[in-house]
C-alpha cells in the first residue's frame, strides 16, 4: 500500500509517500517521495521556534510541498480525485506531541485531502515515528532488528529510554526530568551566541575543541542501581554549570566549552543506555530523534555497543531530524498492529 504522510509538529513542513509492504516481523518501506521544507531561516532571528510563525509558514508551505510530492500530476490528482502516477491508499498525519497551532495545520490539511481523495486518515504519535525511523531504508546493508532491544529517543522536546520486547511492545525505562537533550544543546548554543538550531552548531565547533578541557557534571549518572532515577535524565544542572562557567571565564574558548559540554551529554546518554542494555539483556541498541544526527553521539554509542557485541541501529542522517517518511512508516506499523487508533486532533503532550 502507498501511504501519504504529513508532518507539521514543529518547524519542518514535511510530506512523503512510501510504498509499504511486509509483516510486523519484517516491514518494508520504499520511499517514493520525501520532501521537507525547513523554516529555520524564519525562526532564526528569534533564537527558537515561534509557534504562530510556524503555523503561518506551515499553512503557506503545505500546498507547495504537496505539489512537489505529487509533481506535475497534482492538477489531475485534484480533479480526478486520484493520481495516475501515484495511488494513495491512506493519509497519515502527526497528531502529537508538538506545538498545537502547528499540529492543527497538518491535521486540517490532511482532513481536506482525505475528503478530496476519499481515503482514510490515521493519526500518528511523533515520538513513535522517531522510533520507527529505525526501520526506514538504509544506505548500508540494513540489519534485521533483533529483540529485546533498548531504544534511546533524543529530540528537541524529549529524551526517552525504552526497553522493547517487539516492534509494538515496549516499556519506558527513563525520561528527562527537565530539559530534553536537544533543548539543552539549543540553550547552550544560545549562551555561546550560536544560531538556532544549536545542536548542529555545537557539533561543528566542538570538533575544533578539547572535550577534556572543562569538567562539566554528568547529571544523575553515578546513582545506585535501585535508585528511581537510575534511567532518568536531567540536563538543566549541566546547562547552569555552563552558564556559570561562561560568567566566571569570559575569555574561555568557545570550542572547548562546546566540546566539553557535548561530551558531558554524550557520556550520560551512552552510559545509561548501555546499563539498560546490560540489565535487560538487549540484543540491539536503537538510536533516533534529532540529536541522533550528532556524529560524536553516534560514534560513541556505536563503539560502546560493539564492545558488548550487540547490534547498533541508527537511521541514515536525513531521517534523524523531523521528516514525514517516519510518519508513514509508523502509520503502516500501526495499521498492521491492533493498537487503539489516535483521535484526529492536536494532542500537544502526547507520550509514547
Ligand atoms: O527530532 P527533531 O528534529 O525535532 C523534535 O522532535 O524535537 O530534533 C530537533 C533537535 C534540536 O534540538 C536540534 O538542535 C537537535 O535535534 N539536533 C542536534 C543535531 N542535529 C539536530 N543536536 C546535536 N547534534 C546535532 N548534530
Ligand atoms: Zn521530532
Amino acid at each position: 500500500m502507498n501511504i501519504l504522510a504529513i508532518e507539521t509538529s514543529c518547524d519542518e513542513t514535511a510530506i512523503a509517500i512510501l510504498n509499504c509492504s511486509g509483516t510486523l516481523k519484517s516491514p518494508k518501506f520504499k520511499i517514493l517521495k520525501n520532501v521537507i521544507s525547513s523554516q529555520i531561516a524564519v525562526h532564526r532571528p528569534f533564537g527558537g521556534v515561534v509557534p504562530n510563525l510556524a503555523k503561518r509558514e506551515h499553512i503557506k508551505n503545505l500546498p507547495i510541498v504537496l505539489r512537489q510530492v505529487l509533481g506535475s500530476k497534482v492538477h489531475a490528482y485534484r480533479q480526478a480525485g486520484k493520481s495516475q502516477k501515484l495511488k494513495v491508499d491512506c493519509i497519515a498525519v502527526t497528531v502529537g506531541p508538538g506545538l498545537e497551532p502547528a499540529l492543527w495545520t497538518g491535521i486540517n490539511f490532511a482532513k481536506e485531502l482525505s475528503e478530496k481523495i476519499k481515503k482514510p486518515i490515521i493519526g500518528i504519535n511523533h515520538m513513535e515515528a522517531h522510533l520507527y525511523s529505525n526501520w526506514l531504508p538504509k544506505k548500508s546493508l540494513p540489519k534485521k532488528i533483533i529483540f529485546p532491544a533498548v531504544a534511546l529517543i533524543v529530540s528537541g522536546g524529549h529524551t526517552i529510554l525504552l526497553k522493547m520486547k517487539s516492534i509494538t511492545e515496549w516499556e519506558r525505562l527513563g525520561e528527562t526530568l527537565d530539559d530534553a537533550a536537544g533543548e539543552v544543546f539549543d540553550k547552550v548554543a544560545r549562551m555561546l551566541k550560536l544560531p538556532y538550531p544549536g545542536g548542529p552548531e555545537i557539533q561543528k565547533i566542538a570538533g575544533k575543541g578539547n572535550e577534556n578541557a572543562i569538567k562539566f557534571p554528568r547529571p544523575l549518572l553515578n546513582l545506585p542501581a535501585k535508585d528511581k532515577n537510575y534511567y532518568n535524565f536531567s540536563f538543566s544542572g549541566l546547562k547552569t554549570s555552563v552558564l556559570y562557567y561562561l560568567r566566571d571565564n569570559p575569555k574561555a574558548k568557545k570550542t572547548d566549552v562546546a566540546a566539553s559540554f557535548q561530551k558531558a551529554v554524550i557520556d550520560t546518554l551512552v552510559k545509561k543506555t548501555i546499563h539498560a542494555a546490560q540489565e535487560h539483556k538487549a540484543k540491539s541498541i536503537l538510536l533516533c530523534g534529532g540529536v541522533a544526527a550528532n556524529k560524536a553521539l553516534r560514534d560513541n554509542l556505536q563503539q560502546a555497543t560493539n564492545n558488548l557485541q550487540l547490534d547498533f541501529i541508527v537511521p541514515d542522517f536525513q531521517f534523524n531530524t523531523d521528516n514525514a517518511a517516519m510518519i508513514a512508516a509508523a502509520a503502516y506499523i500501526n495499521l498492521l498492529s491492533r493498537k487503539k487508533r489516535l483521535a484526529i486532533g492536536a494532542q500537544g503532550n502526547l507520550t509514547i
